[in-house]
């Protein structure tokens, strides 16, 4: 108590000992393959925080409409995506849909591997998050018409054996994956070099070698959930319908086997 002013109202002291009885709500930083705290109800306060965020963090790539053409954003090679289309590319929902939530709070804490410019927003707090979710959903109509359909059910993972990742590999040639992601998954194929996004910006097909670069996470189940609701806005299709989840899970252990070779040699992943 030393520390205050000697000359402080009744009222200030009260409301210094309220605030000090009952401490602000913990400011908490979910990482990005963490369980984030439910979103915080909708109010005017949540919003305004997540214009406020918006227009500090994400507004110079993102641009002030939400369009992708912020001043920094035209001079990325990979366009900031545009949240009126809402074309997301990691979504747990299917191919065409708007994104859930958690799918926006996961994005937004990893970040996209740094060629692509956009920063792992580590620092904001979980409530920051939210709030400038709360605030993207206000720049496209879609959220008002349409519904957030449930997330893709990720059945549980089977156990992964050598001949699991083998039969990966095999429905990897079967698939014609290696058009576009090449023989080995470098992402040589013969169709890569035409391959852009929707805005006509050309799209290297992932390289399996460097699953640090991946947009939608490398935990199987991350995999397993691109495979299957596609990434929409680029020619990566989804083939939740084409494949079995069997099939899918096979392709994403030997996706998964690639990129622990790439560390530590060819005998890791047997
Ligand atoms: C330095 C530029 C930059 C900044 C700053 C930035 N972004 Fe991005 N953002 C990008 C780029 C580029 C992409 C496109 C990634 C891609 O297509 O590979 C992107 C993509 C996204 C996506 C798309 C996810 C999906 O599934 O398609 C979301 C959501 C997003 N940003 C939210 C934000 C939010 C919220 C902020 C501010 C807190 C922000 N971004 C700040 C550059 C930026
Ligand atoms: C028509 C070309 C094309 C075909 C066919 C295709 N992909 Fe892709 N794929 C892409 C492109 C382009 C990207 C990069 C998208 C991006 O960076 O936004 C990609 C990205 C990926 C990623 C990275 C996911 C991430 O989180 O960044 C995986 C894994 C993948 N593809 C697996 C496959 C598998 C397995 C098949 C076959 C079953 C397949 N792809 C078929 C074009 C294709």
């Amino acid at each position: 108590m030393q520390d205050l002013p000697r000359k402080v109202g009744l009222a200030a002291l009260l409301a210094a000992a309220v605030a000090a009885a009952a401490p602000a709500p913990r400011r908490t930083f979910t990482p990005w393959d963490g369980t984030p705290p439910p979103p915080p109800p909708p109010s005017k306060d949540l919003f305004e925080q997540g214009a406020r965020v918006y227009r500090g963090a994400c507004l110079g790539c993102h641009g002030e409409k939400g369009d992708g053409q912020g001043r920094e954003g035209k001079l990325l090679a990979i366009p900031p995506r545009d949240f009126i289309t809402v074309n997301c590319i990691s979504r747990s929902t299917p191919s065409g849909s708007l994104p859930t939530p958690a799918d926006l709070f996961r994005s937004i804490r990893r970040g996209f591997k740094p060629s692509v410019g956009m920063p792992a927003f580590t620092f904001l707090s979980d409530r920051e998050v939210w709030a400038v979710i709360a605030h993207l959903t206000t720049l496209s109509p879609r959220w008002k018409s349409e519904p957030v359909p449930p997330p893709i059910e990720i059945p549980p993972p089977p156990r992964r054996t050598p001949e699991l990742v083998k039969a990966g590999e095999a429905v990897y040639r079967a698939t014609g994956c290696a058009a576009c992601h090449g023989e080995e998954g470098k992402g040589d194929g013969p169709s890569a070099a035409a391959l852009t996004y929707d805005n006509g910006k050309p799209i290297p097909p992932a390289n399996f070698w460097r699953p640090e670069d991946f947009k939608g996470g490398t935990r199987p189940g991350d995999v397993f959930r691109t495979l299957t609701t596609g990434m929409d806005g680029t020619p990566m299709p989804a083939f939740g319908e084409v494949l079995t989840a069997e099939q899918r899970w096979q392709l994403a252990f030997w996706i998964i086997s690639l990129g622990e070779q790439a560390v530590r040699g060819p005998q890791a992943s047997r």
